[in-house]
């Protein structure tokens, strides 16, 4: 039975997983309403709720898992990327409890996890897949060989997938967090009504830039508000535009670095994949490309523990342990495997 414990960002979760696959529990707190205020996530403030959450969360997740402390065989940690302070209280947790009930650590990478998750929704995926992490801090297109062997095939070389849709809703005087306002928000509007260029789409890479759409939105938007004003329609139109240009990349990327690598399975994880045109675009194209798409449940596409559970098992499984000392880092490494 694995204890896993996730504190990147704003949300404190706990897990409990049985056999790297089975979710006993997986309770998530999200501090997201005391950031709405700030149009972001601010750094002290998660870590302070983390500290007020992290009990209570441990508490739930062993309830309803309906087992106990003593059940506990191995303690796995989310140890990067993500906010410094944040990271520090999931740690300092799992070494206490540890180094308490003298059971092994193993660190885990958030990124990583993401992509794993996929083997909690699907019975039948194995090793090698693809995954496309999605997420407010993170665009990576992961060639996932094993738990521990992860090669990076692209990345953004500026925002994040998420961060771009939290700025453009920012721009068009939307709430934070800004993806679900302009996945609403575009619904049954026309997406062609605005274009907006694809960055990098007709290069070879498998690189992603986003912030050159978010700033085709400013000027956009800048103008519109100086003619005839930016009406409700307006925005949902810009909104839909915005969205088209970035599913389609995503998509067209993923598909892409699918068939040169000959892969025929992908996993895609983070925040942003509860995205509805990007799973709708997904799923038309992996149809006519003949791939097979795994979008874990939205629960396991967000931020939570349970993700972290099941690989810090197939680690631990794998002979990676760790000692007290084990650091929080704050970027992705590349270098692994
Ligand atoms: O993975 P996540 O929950 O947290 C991390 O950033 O690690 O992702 C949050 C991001 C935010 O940028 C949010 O705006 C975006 O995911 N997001 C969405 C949608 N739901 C959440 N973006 C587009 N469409 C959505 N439906
Ligand atoms: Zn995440």
């Amino acid at each position: 039975m694995t204890l896993g414990i996730e504190t990147s960002c704003d949300e404190t979760s706990f897990s409990v997983v049985k056999d790297g696959r089975v979710i006993l529990s997986n309770v998530v707190f999200s501090s997201v309403k005391e950031h709405k205020a700030f149009g972001g996530v601010v750094p002290e403030i998660a870590s302070r709720s983390h500290l007020e959450a992290v009990l209570s969360c441990l508490d739930d997740s062993l309830k309803k898992a309906k087992v106990s402390l003593k059940d506990i065989d191995l303690i796995a940690v989310t140890q990067g990327p993500g906010l410094m302070g944040s990271l520090l209280v999931g740690l300092a947790a799992a070494k206490t409890l540890a180094l308490a009930l003298e059971k092994p650590l193993v660190g885990v990478d958030h990124v990583i996890a993401h992509a794993y998750a996929g083997f909690l929704s699907d019975r039948t995926l194995s090793f090698p897949y693809l995954s496309l992490v999605i997420s407010g801090g993170h665009t990576m297109i992961l060639k996932m060989e094993g738990p521990s062997r992860v090669k990076v095939l692209g990345t953004t070389v500026d925002d994040a997938a998420g961060e771009a849709f939290d700025k453009v809703a920012k721009i068009l005087g939307l709430g934070y967090p800004g993806g679900p306002e302009i996945d609403r928000l575009s619904r049954d509007e026309d997406p062609n009504r605005f274009f907006f260029t694809r960055p990098f789409l007709s290069n070879d890479s498998l690189n992603f830039s986003f912030s050159g759409i978010k700033t085709a939105v400013f000027y956009k938007v800048d103008k519109l508000k100086a003619g005839r004003g930016l009406g409700l329609k307006l925005k949902k139109q810009i909104a839909a535009g915005f969205q088209e240009a970035v599913c389609d990349v995503l998509v067209k990327k993923t598909i892409r670095a699918a068939h040169a690598e000959a892969l025929k399975k992908v996993v895609v994880g983070g925040g942003v994949s509860a995205n509805r045109r990007l799973r709708q675009k997904f799923g038309v194209a992996a149809r006519k490309e003949g791939i097979g798409m795994i979008f874990p449940d939205i629960a396991l596409c967000q931020d939570n523990a349970a993700m972290i559970a099941a690989l810090g098992t197939a680690l631990y499984r794998e002979g990676k342990a760790d000692t007290l000392d084990l650091a929080s880092y704050p970027d992705f490494q590349k270098v692994r495997a």
